[in-house]
């Protein structure tokens, strides 16, 4: 069993991105600068900004931090949208979500101008990720993507299990499994109203665990020598620690990793990879790789 190790792979990508960018502030170019808008004192939010803009320290990029309070009305919160998008010197830029709710997520995120989403939620990108066109990948499947792919998981042909559907992971994950150019497998997607899910996981050549409940896949759902990704990040009470909480991810850990070909341990797997994504994504907005402005 190999365990698949998000936190290494993530610190030697933001090594690599790092490089690059002193490639290009060699030749004369722009640092890429990444915005992020963060609406109230969610911890969670709160953390994650936290880390992003971390990240970008580590990454070299320049970045800018958007305050505002929980009762910000959704106007002025598309006037910054705007400014942002006009902003030449923002390559890109994410709203933090969840946001308050008199606010809409969705109308927010069309707002923002596809080419500076990179967080990769806009309806253009998801479009076009869809029909495997150039395009912001979401941090969370780019990154079981490139987990996958660095650590020669084969892909190509095999059964491919993802459990969810959410906009944010199951429906894009199983969007990419399927396609030639990235997974080329077979994908099955199984959710709560699914009647056969544990015979569909058995079969599974790579399950990908993305429902949000604690424990779920167990060892009798998990066929010898296959790869199982967890990308399950639940808060779950422990008294023993200072925060009072630790992540638990989809997968029963303990029996499930004897197994598997490969897995993924939460924490220090799947969720590292995903800030690590969004800063790959603003270096490709910083290139103009995938759209010219
Ligand atoms: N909230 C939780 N995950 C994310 C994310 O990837 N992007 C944004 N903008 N908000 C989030």
């Amino acid at each position: 069993m190999t365990l698949i190790d998000g936190k290494a792979t993530a610190a030697t990508i933001k090594a690599e991105i790092a490089a690059r960018v002193e490639e290009i502030i060699a030749a004369g170019g722009k640092r890429p600068h990444l915005a992020a808008i963060l609406v109230g004192h969610d911890g969670g939010s709160e953390t994650y900004v936290a880390n992003k803009v971390k990240a970008c320290e580590v990454c070299g990029f320049k970045s800018s931090l958007i305050r505002f309070e929980d009762d910000v009305t959704e106007a002025e919160l598309l006037a910054k949208v705007k400014e942002l998008n006009e902003d030449d010197d923002v390559d890109g830029f994410i709203v933090q979500l969840p946001l308050p709710r008199h606010i809409s997520e969705q109308k927010v995120i069309e707002a923002i101008d596809y080419r500076k989403d990179v967080d990769g939620f806009h309806p253009i990108n998801v479009g076009r990720m869809a029909i495997g066109l150039p395009c912001f990948i979401s941090a969370t499947p780019k990154g079981i993507l490139e987990l996958l792919q660095r650590y020669g998981v084969e892909t190509r042909g095999k059964k491919c299990v993802i459990l969810g559907r959410s906009n944010i992971v199951g429906k894009p994950m199983a969007q990419l499994m399927m396609q030639k150019q990235y997974g080329d497998a077979t994908v099955t997607v199984c959710h709560s109203h699914s009647t056969h899910l544990k015979e569909e996981c058995r079969e599974a050549d790579i399950i990908i665990a993305a429902i949000g409940q604690p424990d779920f896949v167990t060892a009798d759902m998990v066929k010898p020598g296959a790869c199982v990704i967890d990308v399950g990040t639940t808060r779950v009470a422990d008294p023993t620690r200072k925060s009072g909480f630790r992540l638990n991810g989809d997968v029963k850990f303990d029996e499930v990793a004897p197994l598997c070909s490969y897995i993924t341990p939460v924490p220090g797997g799947v969720g590292p990879m995903t800030i690590c994504m969004l800063m790959l994504n603003t270096l490709l907005a910083g290139e103009r790789s995938i759209y010219a402005r």
